[in-house]
């Protein structure tokens, strides 16, 4: 019993050094993004439970939680990337790229998809290039789908930018990105 302790204290204690050194390593890296979540990291590792401040921090810092921004959180709380990755993925708030600009929801509920819904979520994602829940490559937009939008009696329906957009037919989309744009490039 006592030669199990001393042996799990010996391996928590090597992980925690471990642990350490790679995040002084991190804190040096000439990559912003990592010496970024280094500081972020040093600043709130010894709290409890810290990986979801270190998350909501890194994502506020730098807009999202990029790739190597998980390897250096996993490196330095001695968790694995699939664990860290796992909560980001859990968690819609979280992003593994920057927000677009702007942002198209699209409504995919029933009574917009009887009135060409989903022929108007094709050309949605035709228009921006990209499927839901993604950007388009211009980074202008995050198409994303909604379920109603509360005008059931007008549909489809759409939002931009959290404004609410009735009877959109594909023609009517391109002028209402296009303007979106016009507007606030
Ligand atoms: S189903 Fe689309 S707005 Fe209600």
């Amino acid at each position: 019993m006592q030669q199990r302790e001393a042996t799990s204290d010996l391996a928590s204690s090597g992980g925690a050094r471990g642990g350490q050194m790679a995040l002084d390593a991190a804190q040096a890296s000439p990559t912003p993004a990592i010496a970024a979540t280094a500081r972020i990291l040093a600043r709130l590792k010894d709290q409890p439970g810290p990986l979801l401040p270190v998350l909501h921090a890194v994502q506020h810092e730098l807009g999202c939680i990029p790739a190597s921004a998980v390897q250096t959180i996993a490196e330095a709380l001695n968790l694995s990337r699939a664990e860290v990755h796992g909560v980001i993925t859990f968690y819609p708030h979280f992003r593994s790229e920057p927000a677009a600009r702007h942002k198209l929801e699209v409504c995919r509920a029933e009574s917009c998809q009887a009135m060409g819904g989903d022929r108007l979520a094709d050309h949605a994602r035709e228009a921006l290039g990209c499927d839901f829940h993604a950007r388009s490559p211009d980074g202008n937009f995050s198409l994303e789908p909604v379920y109603c939008l509360g005008l059931c009696a007008q549909s489809p329906a759409v939002m931009i930018d959290g404004r609410p957009q009735a009877r959109v037919t594909p023609e009517k989309l391109d002028r209402l990105l296009a303007r979106t744009l016009e507007t606030t490039p």
